[in-house]
């Protein structure tokens, strides 16, 4: 039987390029599981921190080894690199506006990003495979795009009826604006939210760049802060809540796993304990009253169709367990995948395992590619 030839896509230009190659090697491991080994043969592409893509052993390498690889910038000819990749630009100053892709790229037969935030989950990576006409794992240019951004996701939620915290959208401008404006825009804030509230820029994840404020001086920080990392950003009004994920899998009909908690010491959930063993627990099946997880589940299943989502993500929720409300706060098209990460884990205790879950995910990519396909209109 021909195998079918996975693309592996990994690691990123996003601060996330080291959970990205932890979730890539997960993914491996699984496509070697006993009932994919006959099905799937895996080709590894590194996408350096630069954004260049490497492919052959040193990408397996990276795979294998688990640790990022040290810039390799325009490659030279004693660089092994550059026989892999005979393709690539060997100009001296390497524009990644010209960017060339090695040349087992045309080998993969269905593609499997797995790389997490800016620059991978938002549309852009999700594009490029569009215009390669090759099947690939996950959602397309649009519910990539604004599963990203958490101003177009709040506006689709809201569109949907799904409760949410309040929140104002704000621009960069109004934040580096003349010294007129920024007071009126803190005031408009305190008014409509007062404190405390979470100041975060649009497009990141991790944590990164969100400050939880509350004060007037506090705010003014977090506002310049967040505008440093994006053009958009967002307020919210801060909610003292648990907090629930869901794990979606499907395409047109999707899946919702059981919920999952996340619990920590910390004042929120933030890069450090997201990121530091030990610091943050994940709690599965979640705590909760049955009512509650249902709720859930369904919301969870809006919110997917909300954005236009596909293949998989996880569902973030605040559980706001003085009143029983249940808020939707984000959804992440493509989640955290390594062996220890929520969205496995939900569907492991669901009854689906790892190895089929991957399996899952590269024939709900084929479904879906051949779906796209429009039919041919009859030439008059
Ligand atoms: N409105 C809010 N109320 C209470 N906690 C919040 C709120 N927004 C964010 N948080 C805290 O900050 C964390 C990160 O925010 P989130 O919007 O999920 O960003 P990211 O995409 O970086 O994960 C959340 O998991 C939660 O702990
Ligand atoms: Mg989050």
């Amino acid at each position: 039987m021909t195998k079918l030839r996975v693309g592996l896509l990994f690691g990123g230009c996003s601060g996330e390029h080291e959970v990205s190659i932890n979730s890539a090697r997960a993914i491996a491991k699984a496509f070697q599981a006993e009932q994919n080994a006959n099905k799937y043969e895996i080709l590894p592409f590194y996408v350096q921190k630069d954004g260049r893509w490497l492919a052959g052993n040193l990408s397996q390498q990276v795979l294998e080894s688990g640790q990022p690889l040290q810039l390799l910038s325009t490659p030279t000819p004693e660089h092994p690199d550059h026989q892999e990749n005979s393709q690539l630009s060997t100009t001296n100053t390497p524009n990644l506006s010209r960017w060339q892709s090695p040349s087992q790229v045309a080998e993969v037969d269905v593609w499997f990003p797995i790389i997490h935030g800016p620059n991978g989950e938002d549309g852009t990576v999700q594009g490029l495979l569009t215009l390669m006409q090759v099947p690939f794992v996950g959602s397309g240019v649009l519910g990539s795009a604004m599963g990203m951004d958490k101003i177009a996701m709040k506006m689709a939620f809201a569109q949907a009826g799904l409760p949410q915290v309040k929140y104002m959208a704000v621009n960069r401008s109004q934040i580096w604006s003349n010294p007129c404006v920024f007071p009126k825009l803190c005031t408009q804030i305190e008014e409509n939210l007062g404190y405390p509230c979470f100041v975060k820029p649009a497009n990141l994840g991790s944590s990164v760049g969100i400050t939880k404020v509350r004060s007037r001086r506090e705010l003014e920080i977090a506002l310049d802060n967040a505008a440093s990392y994006d053009r958009r950003i967002i307020v919210e009004a801060a909610v003292v809540a648990r907090e629930l994920e869901c794990a979606v899998l499907g395409n047109d009909q999707p899946q919702a796993s059981v919920v999952g908690e996340i619990t920590y010491n910390s004042d929120f959930y933030d890069y450090e304990t997201k990121y530091t063993q030990g610091k943050a627990n994940l709690v599965i099946p979640a705590a909760v009253p049955e009512t509650v997880s249902r709720k859930i589940q369904e919301m969870a299943l809006q919110a997917f169709a909300a954005i236009d989502a596909a293949g998989l993500a996880r569902v973030d929720f605040f559980y706001v367990e003085a009143t029983g409300e249940v808020l939707v706060n984000e959804i992440n098209t493509l989640p955290g995948f390594t062996a220890t990460s929520m969205y496995p884990l939900l569907w492991a205790s669901s009854g689906v395992s790892f190895p089929e879950l991957v399996d899952r995910l590269v024939q709900l990519a084929l479904e879906r590619k051949s779906a796209s396909q429009f039919p041919q209109r009859q030439s008059k």
